[in-house]
């Protein structure tokens, strides 16, 4: 079985989850590859790919998306998901577009894999200024979640993506 877990990741929160998930893996062959370093046409003589991204304006990094239309119709059997997200609501949908693309190709999502990832991308002056200009209610739970936020991926998450990648595969 032949593993390969690919990944765009502008702050590190995702590159931390991919390289959880090569840890649980250790049994099997796999290659850990940032997104721009994947040639497309080596991506159907995986047996499973793991494709990941951070939530940017609600939607996975177009990079990733570029991957699977080069690489189309040659696709791997089986595709994984993962992302990472500070919203709460604002992630779920992020992924359709591939998930379109791959409808008329005999590839199929067999896991889909998230956790929040601290927000490091945007100066934090600018994002409680952002914050500053919601309604008073929204205002309270965003400062709330914001703060949960910090650190995340944490210890705990880095160990869910692991025993997730392990169990999905082992499952299989
Ligand atoms: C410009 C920008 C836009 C973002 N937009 C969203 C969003 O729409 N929804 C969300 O849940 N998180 C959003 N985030 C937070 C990131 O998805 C989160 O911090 C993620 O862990 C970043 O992953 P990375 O470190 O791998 O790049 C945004 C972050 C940045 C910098």
């Amino acid at each position: 079985m032949k593993i390969l877990i690919t990944y765009f990741s502008n702050t590190g929160n995702t590159e931390k989850v991919a390289k959880s998930m090569k840890e649980g893996l250790t049994d099997y062959e796999v290659d850990l590859l940032p997104v721009e370093e994947v040639d497309p046409t080596v991506l159907s003589s995986y047996n499973i790919v793991f494709i990941g991204s951070g939530v940017y304006a609600s939607r996975i990094d177009k990079s990733v998306l570029n991957l699977i239309k080069k690489a189309a119709p040659h696709l791997p059997p089986k595709l994984v998901y993962f992302c990472t997200h500070a919203s709460l609501n604002m992630y779920q949908d992020a992924f359709n577009k591939v998930k379109t693309l791959i409808q008329e190709y005999d590839c199929k999502v067999i896991g889909e894999f998230d956790c929040v990832g601290e927000n490091l991308g945007i100066p934090e002056e600018t994002q409680l200024a952002m914050l500053e200009k919601l309604p008073d209610e929204q205002k309270e739970k965003a400062i709330k979640i914001r703060e949960e936020n910090k650190g995340r991926p944490n210890e705990t998450d880095l160990s869910n993506a692991k025993n997730f990648a392990l169990s999905l595969v082992k499952n299989l």
